[in-house]
């Protein structure tokens, strides 16, 4: 399929990066040329991991696209879309994400202009989110399924590194 836009973002916490988040960034790459992940820098509450370890982790995990390319952001997302060209930001949408989801794409696109496409999150991974991944992990449960192997191995040892 002939991409839509020449770039476009995919922001978030990424704490830690899940299936459900990998899937987006994968339909991604199928409407855009390039693709950026954006982390926020200052987004998360209670971080199981810092900003530069879920780079690190989203980079490992999207080196299978070559047109994806993992970066830090602050401030405004529309800013940062400016700065670097992004015409198209992209994002999973969840049951009961929408009301957030829509009065933040509609801001956006106020501010700036950019616009925002949203990609029904994929059924098996609909109840799934970084703050109740963290919740589980936190409080001793199984949270492999929800994660790659190498984010699930680093979420466990972070886990316990706290208990200690
Ligand atoms: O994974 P998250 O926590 O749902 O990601 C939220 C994120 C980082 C995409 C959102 O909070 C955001 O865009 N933050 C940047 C600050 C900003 O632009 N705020 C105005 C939104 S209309």
């Amino acid at each position: 399929m002939k991409s839509v836009v020449t770039r476009a973002v995919c922001p978030g916490s990424f704490d830690p990066v899940t299936h459900g988040h990998l899937d987006v960034i994968e339909r991604t790459t199928r409407v855009a040329e390039q693709v950026i992940v954006a982390v926020g820098r200052n987004m998360a509450k209670n971080a199981l991991f810092s900003p530069e370890e879920r780079v690190d982790m989203l980079s490992a995990e999207c080196s299978r696209w070559p047109s994806v390319s993992v970066t830090l952001f602050d401030g405004l997302l529309v800013d940062f879309c400016t700065a670097n060209g992004v015409e198209l930001i992209s994002k999973g949408l969840r049951g009961g994400d929408f009301d957030y989801e829509l009065r933040m794409a509609q801001m956006n696109r106020q501010l700036t202009g950019v616009d925002t496409v949203f990609f029904p999150t994929a059924p098996q991974w609909a109840y799934v989110s970084s703050s109740l991944v963290r919740e589980v992990a936190t409080l001793g449960g199984d949270v492999t399924g929800f994660l790659p192997p190498a984010v699930a191995v680093r979420t466990a040892a972070r886990v316990a590194e706290r208990r200690s």
